[in-house]
């Protein structure tokens, strides 16, 4: 089961003594197939790899450029960067960064320098609220994964996140009965029987106890209720439970 915790643009090196109780609570509660990564902004990258090292908490990056090798792009990251600061993760295709203007084919090329840079990729695809209610929900999330996934045979280092994008940071999660049918059509897609799939999206300690219910859901990406330390042992403490 995988807790990621996606930052986004939060997050400030005061802050991050309080992951001193999270890491804790991992390490006591270690289990097989339990899996905590964070993904901070590029600012905390360096102080967290240090902080984690030695703990069983992976590291991720929340975007990366498209160009393998280093180049002249101001601003921006590349998966061997990320890599060579003790990433292990990196969040690919997200909502937030799709509405900036990432479409298909640019994440499939992320996807796959990341790939060859040796990152697990947390490819994450989702419907809008008006695509929703066009009922194009299956349609849009097979294109995504059609085009994200595109000359990508060796998918064993994915993990796709389903993050509708009317769920992120709203409070809303979609009915239990639709997102039993939307990972069992996700899952459906991919030969690999034993494809991961996440859930993202207004994931809170409030919450977990109706999502973890989910058939075959393999773990939770999570955005604000991850930068709240407390929050986040209790979304995987109740995980458990
Ligand atoms: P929230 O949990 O804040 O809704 O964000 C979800 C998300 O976008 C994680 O990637």
């Amino acid at each position: 089961m995988y807790f990621v915790a996606n930052w986004k643009m939060f997050g400030d090196l005061k802050g991050l003594n309080s992951l001193n109780n999270v890491i804790n609570f991992v390490t006591r509660n270690e289990r097989k197939n339990f899996k905590v990564v964070y993904c901070p902004p590029s600012t905390l990258i360096f102080s967290l790899s240090k902080k984690f090292k030695n703990t069983p908490i992976d590291l991720g990056g929340q975007n990366s450029h498209e160009s393998e090798n280093y180049g002249p792009y101001t601003g921006h990251i590349n998966s061997k960067m990320l890599k060579d600061i003790g990433a292990k993760y990196l969040i690919l295709g997200h909502s937030e960064n799709r509405q900036c203007g990432e479409n298909d084919k640019l994440i499939n090329l992320k996807i796959k320098n990341g790939l060859k840079t040796g990152l697990k990729i947390i490819f994450c695809i989702g419907e809008t609220l008006k695509e929703k209610k066009n009922n194009k929900t299956n349609q849009i999330l097979s294109n995504q994964i059609k085009i994200g996934l595109n000359g990508i045979k060796n998918k064993s280092n994915i993990i796709i996140a389903y993050e509708p994008v009317w769920a992120i940071g709203t409070g809303l999660i979609p009915e239990l009965s639709d997102l039993n049918n939307l990972i069992f059509f996700i899952k459906k897609k991919f030969k690999n029987k034993s494809q991961k799939v996440l859930y993202g999206g207004s994931v809170n300690e409030n919450n977990i106890n109706q999502l973890k219910t989910i058939n075959n859901i393999d773990g939770f990406l999570v955005g604000a209720a991850s930068q709240d330390a407390k929050k986040f042992i209790d979304i995987i403490k109740k995980t458990y439970n």
